[in-house]
């Protein structure tokens, strides 16, 4: 009878570690725009004014509060990555994080909008 009990209380003990591991997985992959946007430092060359969130340039900030009228997410995974342009121009910096950060901020800037 108590080896059982101690056998459960393996099998709890497991059952709540993999669910904390689950919670703190789906943490990592609930990261938003704004905060893909600090870490990848996007922050150094462009502002959000709309959002409240600063740039880190002193002048001459690029302002992307109005970024959704460039395109659609897809364009903006490309853009970030280099492989396509605007207005003529490859963007300055190319996208260091995952695919995942790529795709999530890609949609986070077609809600970028002022009105
Ligand atoms: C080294 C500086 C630099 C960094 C870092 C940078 N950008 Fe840019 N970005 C620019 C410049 C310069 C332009 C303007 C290109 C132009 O219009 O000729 C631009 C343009 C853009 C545009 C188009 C804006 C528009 O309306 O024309 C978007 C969207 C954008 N960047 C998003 C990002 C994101 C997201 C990050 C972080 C992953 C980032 N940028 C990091 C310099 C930077």
């Amino acid at each position: 009878m108590k080896i059982k009990h101690l056998f459960l209380a393996v099998v709890a003990i497991a059952f709540i570690a993999a669910a904390s591991f689950n919670a703190s997985v789906n943490a990592e992959e609930a990261k938003d725009g704004k905060t893909i946007f600090t870490e990848q430092k996007c922050d150094m060359c462009h502002s959000i004014n709309s959002l409240g969130i600063a740039s880190k340039k002193k002048s001459g900030a690029i302002d992307l509060s109005n970024a959704s009228v460039e395109g659609n997410a897809e364009f903006f995974a490309k853009y970030l990555k280099k492989e396509t342009d605007l207005k003529g121009k490859k963007h300055p910096a190319q996208f260091k994080g995952s695919d995942e950060e790529l795709n999530i901020i890609s949609e986070w800037l077609t809600t970028l909008k002022t009105e």
